[in-house]
């Protein structure tokens, strides 16, 4: 940090432990200034109340993604507001999304297991209107900024708190659920710390709320309804033998844009399980 830059070029040097985007990115909401502004005036001075705001913000952008700090996030298409009671969505999550959007039957009934910010619910509600999605999270804040979201884009979502099936019956044609999938010692978590742990946190291999939602969701599928579960890079291999354990058939696995195995799918077969 700097705190006594004479120009917003000297600000700009002094505070290389962000990065140069990142940098930019602060000086322009700081000065409300454009980017290309703030590229192009490195020597515009800086009077004590603007290196104070540039500071401030520096400091809460190294401890916050910027979407908290902007307040929305951009997922599949819509603008959604975010803040610290929900996880930041994520671009390996529009796979999941476009997975439900593609094949969820006409007019079927949907959910959205742990919504957190609302956008898989949200997503699948705006580009398939015909589609009853119903939303839960164990988490009241996030219900709140879901149910934000859904009103800002005009869906009718049904949303309830509960802890995974605790307060749900009825069968669904698909289950979409993106749950907490980090091992509690990844070391990724050091960079996640802004964001609420219970959406993070799997237990020690990352997979103690898949097996948990893959065992309550046979009970919740109608017949031929299916279960799509984002999951780590690297779990795709145990997600598949615990969704065949659990009587799941047409078990298959898709990648993320980055080309990760980030989505595995099974079918109930005619029936359901429990
Ligand atoms: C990885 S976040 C996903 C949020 C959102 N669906 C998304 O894709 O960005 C997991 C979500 O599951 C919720 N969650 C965690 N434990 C839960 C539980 N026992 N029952 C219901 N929801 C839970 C968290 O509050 C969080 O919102």
């Amino acid at each position: 940090m700097s705190g006594a830059s004479a120009t917003l070029g000297q600000w700009l040097a002094e505070n290389g432990d962000l990065d140069r985007l990142d940098r930019e990115l602060v000086a322009s909401r700081a000065l409300k200034l454009t980017r290309a502004q703030v590229i192009a005036r490195p020597d515009s001075p800086l009077s004590p109340s603007q290196r104070q705001s540039l500071d401030q913000l520096a400091a809460r952008r190294r401890r916050e993604p910027w979407a908290y700090i902007t307040g929305e996030k951009e997922f599949f298409g819509l603008r959604l507001a975010v803040g610290p009671e929900v996880l930041v969505p994520r671009p390996e999550t529009e796979r999941l999304v476009e997975l439900v959007v593609e094949r969820a039957p006409q007019g079927g009934q949907v959910l959205d297991l742990g919504t957190g910010s609302g956008c898989i619910a949200v997503a699948v509600k705006t580009h398939r209107p015909d589609l009853c999605v119903t939303a839960t999270d164990v988490s009241l804040a996030a219900l709140e900024v879901a149910r934000r979201n859904a009103q800002c884009h005009a869906v009718d979502i049904e949303f309830r708190q509960s802890d995974w099936f605790s307060a749900l019956a009825g069968r669904f044609d698909w289950i979409a659920c993106n749950p907490p999938y980090v091992a509690d010692a990844d070391p990724a978590l050091n960079d996640l710390r802004a964001e609420p742990s219970i959406a993070l946190v799997g237990g020690p291999q990352g997979l103690a709320a898949i097996n948990a939602v893959i065992k309550g969701s046979g009970a919740h599928l109608a017949s031929g309804g299916t279960l799509a579960l984002e999951h780590g890079h690297d779990q795709g291999e145990a997600v598949r033998r615990q969704l065949a354990d659990c009587g799941f058939a047409a078990v298959e696995t898709h990648e993320d844009l980055a080309g990760h195995p980030r989505v595995s799918l099974g079918r109930v077969l005619a029936g359901g399980q429990g």
